[in-house]
């Protein structure tokens, strides 16, 4: 303290001011609130492919009637209506008032039994050992404290209880965000790439992803490669409904009247490649299964 005093002159104006302009803003994709204007369009475009991962997880939990299954960061409930339809009890959390009101919509429409809640996946209200097991698909890797917030699912399972846990690896191979880049730097306006990468690449790494589990008290068993597609009737629908996610949906902004010309350019640089019809675009993610250890509570 005494030596930052005799900084004079180059000290920070105030301690907040300082510790304010450290901090990293939340991006669009951590913000729950700003999912609420993407529900239909994510669940259309994009729950398909996310269900293929969520189907492994599933798997790899053995999910079955009697478990008690929760879901972090939900979604629109894709995940927690499969698993509900295997017989778990199925507790669906996610932070958008929007898409908890979704799954409980489907859950009412399909007649299986998920309770959805809004709610902080970070700080989750039930008591300890309420769940034999949990999954995260996509969810808990884009909270600002995944660590703290996969401690939490550990607090809330029984002891020796299982989580998945999925996340996106190799983005280079992200055909979806690869294409939209290049279409951008034709017929586009090309921004410089962010400080920050997004929060969801933060576990691309195996082993930043296994670092995850041990800094949470969990044990791993394995972590699972799995490389699957963005499947869409046409590159001309997936044009019409990039927006599917609030990070996507500002970038689109971002292009402002060129916007139709990136458009334009993306479906013509894909129906030369694959076509009129159903089109395919490759995306890899991990799928972590880990047990609850003793230190998880
Ligand atoms: C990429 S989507 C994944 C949805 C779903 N699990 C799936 O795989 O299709 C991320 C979800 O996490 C939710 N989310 C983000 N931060 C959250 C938080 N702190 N607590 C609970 N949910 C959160 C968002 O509202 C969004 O529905």
């Amino acid at each position: 303290m005494g030596r930052l005093r005799e900084r004079g002159p180059r000290r920070p104006r105030s301690r907040r001011h300082h510790l304010s302009s450290l901090a990293t803003p939340l991006q669009p994709d951590q913000q729950p609130g700003r999912w609420d204007g993407h529900v239909a369009v994510y669940e259309l475009v994009f729950e398909p492919l996310t269900n293929t991962l969520a189907r492994e997880a599933i798997e790899a939990l053995q999910v079955g009637p009697g478990m008690r299954l929760l879901d972090v960061g939900a979604g629109a409930g894709g995940a927690a209506l499969m698993a509900a339809g295997l017989g778990a009890t199925v507790t669906a959390v996610d932070a958008s008032p929007s898409m908890a009101r979704r799954i409980e919509e489907r859950a009412t429409s399909e007649g299986v039994p998920v309770a959805a809640r809004p709610m902080d996946g970070a700080a989750l209200k039930f008591p300890n050992g309420s769940f034999d097991a949990a999954l995260s698909v996509f969810g808990i890797i884009l909270f600002p404290d995944p660590a703290g917030a996969l401690r939490e699912i550990g607090r809330v399972l029984v002891p020796g209880g299982r989580v998945a846990i999925v996340t996106w690896t190799e983005p280079h191979r992200y055909e979806l965000v690869g294409r939209l880049l290049a279409a951008i730097s034709t017929a586009g306006t090309p921004s410089p790439p962010p400080a920050v990468p997004p929060a969801q690449l933060r576990f691309r790494e195996a082993a930043e992803f296994r670092a995850l589990f041990d800094r949470a008290g969990f044990e791993v068993e394995r972590i699972t490669r799995s490389e699957k597609a963005l499947r869409a009737p046409s590159a001309r629908w997936l044009a019409d409904r990039l927006e599917f996610a609030p990070g996507i949906g500002d970038m689109l902004a971002g292009q402002g009247e060129r916007l139709p010309a990136v458009r334009r350019r993306f479906v013509e640089d894909l129906e030369r490649d694959q076509g009129m019809g159903e089109i395919a675009l490759g995306a890899i993610a991990f799928i972590g299964l880990a047990a609850a250890g003793s230190a998880t509570r």
